[in-house]
C-alpha cells in the first residue's frame, strides 16, 4: 500500500519525550513549558491511575526515582500524590514541582495549541482499566478539538480498554521488539500507528506496517545519525529527549 493511501496524519513529525527529555524533570508541567519554549509543538507523556482513579503523569511503577514519595504509585490516592515533590530529584531549580494530572497537561496543551501523545503506562494489574479511564478522560478533555491526542501503549490490554471506552480516539501500539503477530495485534486493536524502538525500523518493518495501513513512529531518537536513518525510511514521527539538539520544524 502506498503511503498516500494512509489516513491523513495531523501530527508534527517531532515529539518531545516526557516534555523536555532530561533537561527538566520528566512529566512535569515545567518540562512541557521548556519544550514549548524550545519550539516543540507535540509532546509524549506517561499516564497512570492513582488509587482513586485520577489519571496523572509518572513513568515508573514506583515513586522513588522521580518524586519525594516511596512505594507503588498506583496504591496512593491523588490527595497524597498531589503533595509530592516531583522536581527536586532533578535539580534545585525545579524543587517543589508537583505531579500533574492529565487534566493539567490537557489545559496546557490546549492553551498553547500543542498536540499530545498519551502513553498509557498502567500500574501492574490495572492495564485494561487504565486504558478505559484515560481514554474516557481524554475524549472529554479534547471533545471540542479538531486534533485528538494519540493514545499509545506497550500493553495490548490497555489499548483494548481505550478502544472500548473511546473508539474514536486514535491508538498506537508501542513495540520494544517485533514480537510475533505485532502487525495483526495492532490491526485488531484498530491502531493507526506503531511506535517502535528505533533499532526495529528498517525497510522491511516499515513496509510491513505500511501494508497494514499503520503509520510508523519511533522512540527515543537522540542522535543525528539515527534521526537521518529514520527520516530516510519515511517515518511519520520521531520521539526525542533532545529538545535542545533537533529543530522540531525539520
Ligand atoms: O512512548 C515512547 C516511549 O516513551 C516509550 O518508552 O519507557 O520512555 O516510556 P518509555
Ligand atoms: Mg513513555
Amino acid at each position: 500500500m502506498k503511503p498516500d493511501a494512509l489516513t491523513p496524519w495531523p501530527y508534527p513529525r517531532w515529539i518531545a519525550h516526557r516534555g523536555a527529555g532530561r533537561l527538566a524533570p520528566e512529566n512535569t508541567l515545567a518540562a512541557f513549558r521548556l519544550g514549548a519554549q524550545q519550539g516543540w509543538r507535540m509532546f509524549e507523556c506517561d499516564v497512570k491511575l492513582s488509587a482513586d482513579e485520577v489519571p496523572f503523569l509518572l513513568h515508573d511503577d514506583t515513586l522513588e526515582r522521580t518524586t519525594s514519595g516511596s512505594g507503588p504509585a498506583g496504591q496512593q490516592p491523588w490527595a497524597a500524590l498531589s503533595r509530592l515533590d516531583a522536581g527536586g530529584w532533578h535539580s534545585p531549580a525545579y524543587a517543589g514541582e508537583s505531579l500533574p494530572t492529565l487534566e493539567n497537561l490537557a489545559r496546557f496543551c490546549l492553551a498553547n495549541d500543542c498536540r499530545l501523545n498519551i502513553e498509557i503506562k498502567p500500574s501492574p494489574g490495572t492495564e485494561q482499566r487504565t486504558g478505559e479511564v484515560v481514554a474516557q478522560q481524554a475524549a472529554r478533555l479534547w471533545r471540542a478539538e479538531a486534533v485528538p491526542p494519540l493514545l499509545s501503549s506497550f500493553q495490548t490490554a490497555a489499548l483494548r480498554g481505550a478502544l472500548q471506552a473511546a473508539p474514536q480516539l486514535p491508538r498506537a501500539l508501542l513495540l520494544d521488539q517485533l514480537w510475533s503477530g505485532w502487525q495483526a495485534a495492532a490491526s485488531a486493536l484498530g491502531c493507526v500507528a506503531v511506535v517502535g524502538q528505533h533499532a526495529l525500523w528498517d525497510t522491511a518493518s516499515v513496509a510491513q506496517a505500511k501494508s497494514a495501513s499503520l503509520r510508523c513512529l519511533s522512540y527515543t531518537v537522540n542522535d543525528e545519525a539515527t534521526a537521518q536513518r529514520l527520516l530516510a525510511l519515511g517515518l511519520d514521527g520521531l520521539i526525542s529527549d533532545r529538545v535542545d539538539r533537533f529543530d522540531p520544524r525539520g
